[in-house]
């Protein structure tokens, strides 16, 4: 050891948690933390009411009530298979390819309905997803990237291909 100073490991443990609350505290301290009314002064982006899912017998999802807040992060922390990824793909309609899969109830992006007749095209431009693992279709990358302009009806090659440049850059994959 190099270190000038020599110190009993109790205290370099008791410095070192000290440091660490600090910079626990300097990063999600009070002053960054939304309080009750910051949260009740965020408009509502995403409102579920009173939300069922079954899939077939089983019931997924039981009488789900939550408001989604603007600007706000929300998490869903539970158990495997306590219905976290069920309830966020209802919020794009990702249960629809679901075979037996019914839903009940009712939620509203920006006060507007998207369990009845909706564009799920415009409703997949506003929700996004990121998952755990990338899940390309099995066809080219600029066919990938290219999918959703092209479901929006793009077809000049030129504007196609600046858009799966411009894309892929900001992800910083086109490397
Ligand atoms: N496609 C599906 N078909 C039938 N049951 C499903 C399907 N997806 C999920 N489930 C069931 O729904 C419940 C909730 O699953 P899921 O939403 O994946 O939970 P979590 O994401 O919290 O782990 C589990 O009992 C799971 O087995
Ligand atoms: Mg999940």
């Amino acid at each position: 050891m190099t270190a000038g100073v020599a110190m009993e490991p109790t205290e370099l443990e008791e410095l070192m948690e000290a440091r660490a609350e600090a910079a626990h505290e300097r990063e999600v301290g009070d002053a960054t933390r939304p309080t009750a009314q910051d949260l009740a002064a965020s408009p509502t982006r995403i409102d579920v009411e009173g939300l069922d899912l079954f899939y077939g017998d089983h019931h997924a999802l039981k009488d789900v009530n939550i408001k989604i807040r603007d600007k706000q992060i929300t998490s869903f922390i539970g158990p495997s298979g306590c219905g976290k990824s069920t309830l966020l793909r209802c919020f794009n309609r990702m249960n629809d390819g679901i075979k037996d899969c019914r839903i009940e109830g009712k939620i509203a992006l920006d006060g507007q309905d998207i369990l009845g007749d909706c564009d799920i095209c415009r409703l997949r431009q506003r929700v996004g997803m990121v998952f755990q693992r990338p899940n390309p279709f099995p066809m080219s990358i600029y066919d990938n990237v290219a999918y959703g302009p092209r479901g929006m009806g793009v077809r000049d090659r030129a504007v196609l291909d600046e858009l799966v440049e411009d894309s892929l850059r900001r992800a910083a994959l086109w490397d």
